[in-house]
């Protein structure tokens, strides 16, 4: 029972270290990634991982509660204080369950919504024919414009007249820029549609007061906890009370079963970091950063969808200078700089092969990279994407690369006990 994981299962613990080490050894620019605290982990590692608790506080189905009602209250009661919410459900696994219990809360089978198109930023939950919400729901995606390739609000204007939809969604993995709410509730208001936002991407910045506050305007609001927020792998759902126990109701039963008990208290310890005067000057440098990074590619020459970013997201046309976004990522992996590869709007490549690449902010930001650290990044991203075949160039930005990683250590002790010998 108290013997050790490396001695349980040493192949398991081998691969925790290395992933430690692989963490450590690399620059994290995939934006929907973060590092969270040691108190996070140690909160989601918890014993109560042991804890089934199907239901709410109060109103559960097992017995030995009492300890876990307190925790999801507390937590329901920062995650409501922190984002100025009427109402709070922490139970979603994740920003994928948030989403299908949020919209099966008002939706039925059939009805229409609308959502930002997944090649112009959006999400695979916000209407995808092979997720579950195309699968359920009628849906109208709506497109950013050719001019700006910022959201086209006419053209939603005029998909909403025509189709009525019964929910409009904002909100996106790729979107750069901030949304204007006030607009999407004037759209939404005027064919009598409900508003979702899924800020699953930007809820920190709007945790520091550096976005527009969605729960200001939006009937019903989720989230992720994992990107910006920088808490545990793990989904939150906000809204105007009058939806609440709609929502409760189709998240459990509806979609999910017991609680991750041990998650909801990382999200708890979560929702305390983010509340603290460092987490608004952390996200200030998350957008600094972003926007130097943007500055320095496009000085290097390459295209920035929407000329730039007010967020912690910005998209990298590389075909502006000839690339594919996969060659582009597995070049930068040579090097030892993670990110993605990603459609750009009105991308003319395939999904699978598409223009551009997605670069974020958060981890960096997390590590302590600031303007110098980010003008490196961007020297070095350059190089590499200017050189993708040669060898000689990968390896010296690689040795760049470790230097910077090198002054930024990340989880130390963590990554000690790799000295300590392992057998398998
Ligand atoms: C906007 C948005 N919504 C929802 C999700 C889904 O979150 P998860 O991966 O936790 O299911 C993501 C994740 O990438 C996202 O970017």
């Amino acid at each position: 029972m108290s013997r050790p994981l490396s001695e349980v299962d040493p192949a398991i613990y081998d691969l925790i270290l290395k992933e430690a080490e692989r963490q450590h050894g690399q620059i994290e620019l995939i934006a929907s990634e973060n590092f969270t605290s040691e108190a996070i982990l140690e909160a989601t590692g918890s014993i109560y991982t042991n804890k089934y608790a199907e239901g709410y506080p109060g109103r559960r189905y097992y017995g030995g509660c009492e300890f876990t009602d307190q925790v999801e209250t507390i937590a329901r009661d920062r995650a409501k204080k922190l984002f100025g919410a009427e109402y709070a459900n922490v139970q979603p696994h994740s920003g994928s369950q948030a989403n299908q219990a949020a919209y099966a809360a008002v939706l039925n089978p059939g009805d229409t919504i609308m959502g930002l198109d997944l090649a112009h930023g959006g999400h695979l939950t916000h209407g995808h024919k092979l997720n579950f919400s195309g699968k359920t729901y009628h849906v109208i995606g709506y497109q950013v414009s050719r001019e700006d390739e910022r959201v086209d609000f006419d053209l939603m204007q005029r998909l909403a007249d025509e189709n009525k939809p019964k929910l409009i969604i904002a909100g996106g993995s790729a979107y750069p820029r901030q949304w204007d709410f006030k607009r999407l509730r004037e759209v939404a208001d005027s064919v009598g549609a409900l508003l979702l936002v899924d800020m699953a991407h930007f809820s920190g910045l709007v945790a520091a007061g550096l976005h527009p506050n969605p729960c200001e305007y939006a009937d019903i609001v989720t989230s992720t906890t994992h990107k910006t927020l920088r808490g545990p792998r793990a989904g939150l759902i906000l809204a105007k009370e009058k939806f609440g126990a709609a929502i409760d109701r189709n998240l459990f039963p509806g979609v999910q079963g017991g609680p991750l008990v041990h998650v909801i208290a990382a999200k708890a310890v979560c929702f305390l970091e983010a509340a603290q005067p460092s987490f608004i000057e952390y996200q200030r440098q998350v957008i600094r950063n972003a926007q130097t990074l943007a500055a320095g590619l496009a000085e290097a020459g390459f295209r920035i969808v929407s000329g730039g970013t007010d967020t912690h997201v910005l998209l990298v046309d590389v075909f502006s200078k000839g690339l594919r976004g996969k060659e582009a990522e597995q070049a930068l992996d040579r090097a030892r700089i993670t990110v993605n590869k990603n459609a750009i709007p009105f991308d003319v490549n395939p999904p699978l092969n598409p223009s551009g690449i997605r670069l974020g902010s958060p981890a960096v930001t997390t590590r302590g990279f600031r303007d110098p650290e980010m003008r490196g990044v961007a020297a070095c991203i350059a190089d590499v994407l200017n050189n993708v075949q040669s060898d000689a160039v990968a390896e010296a930005v690689r040795g760049r690369v470790e230097a910077l990683v090198e002054r930024f250590p990340l989880y130390e002790w963590r990554r000690a006990r790799m000295a300590e010998p392992v057998t398998v």
